[in-house]
């Protein structure tokens, strides 16, 4: 139960504190990433760590690829992008490619990390994947594929009004029974 209490927690805030995040605590979060399952155990992901300082030369060019729509994300003091190619991982048949899937593990490991630390960690995918390989570096056999844009809570009154109302917006899931199931595809779970 306290599991799934802390999930229900975990938002994709957009209110992000400036204030930046020590290395110790950016080292959890990698760990906690790095702890995901992985098949083969291969451990796939790649994860860039991108801080805002004003001596940090990268950062400004990480920020140029981001959408307009996540003009709230140029607040905060940490951007990690997780990259990943498809040769790094499991290849099996029907186009199973578990680079991406076990990406999306580390991901969410070190989203609940976040969580627990008093963080916010928002995914987002709003950004210009080209850009975003030129400004990281990035081979091109590596795909950008998820930045998480994470800090400390901050002030939701500079947000937008519509930012501001979705930060306490009741949760938006589908029922249940859309999306499992009883023994076979269709039969709604109950
Ligand atoms: C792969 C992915 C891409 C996303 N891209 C964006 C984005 O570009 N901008 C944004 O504000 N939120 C983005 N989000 C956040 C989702 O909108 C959010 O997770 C979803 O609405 C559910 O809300 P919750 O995370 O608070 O439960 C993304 C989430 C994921 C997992």
């Amino acid at each position: 139960m306290e599991m799934l209490s802390e999930l229900k927690k975990r938002r994709s805030f957009r209110a992000i504190s400036p204030e930046p995040v020590e290395k110790d605590v950016i080292s959890r979060l990698l760990t906690a990433a790095t702890l995901a399952p992985s098949c083969f155990n291969n451990q796939p992901w790649r994860i860039i760590v991108v801080e805002k300082s004003p001596d940090n030369p990268h950062y400004p060019l990480v920020a140029a690829t981001l959408s307009q729509g996540n003009f709230w994300a140029l607040e905060a003091p940490l951007i990690f992008a997780f990259a990943t190619g498809a040769h790094l991982d499991c290849r099996l048949d029907e186009g199973r490619d578990y680079a991406y899937f076990d990406l999306g593990q580390a991901a969410m490991a070190l989203q609940m990390q976040a969580q627990k630390e008093g963080l916010y960690a928002h995914p987002i995918a709003g950004y210009s994947a080209p850009k975003l390989r030129l400004a990281l570096k990035l081979p091109p056999e590596f795909l950008p594929l998820c930045l998480i844009i994470a800090g400390w809570p901050g002030d939701a009154e500079k947000l937008p009004e519509n930012l501001r109302a979705g930060e306490n917006a009741p949760r938006a899931r589908k029922p249940l029974g859309d999306v499992a199931f009883s023994e076979y595809f269709g039969a709604s779970w109950q």
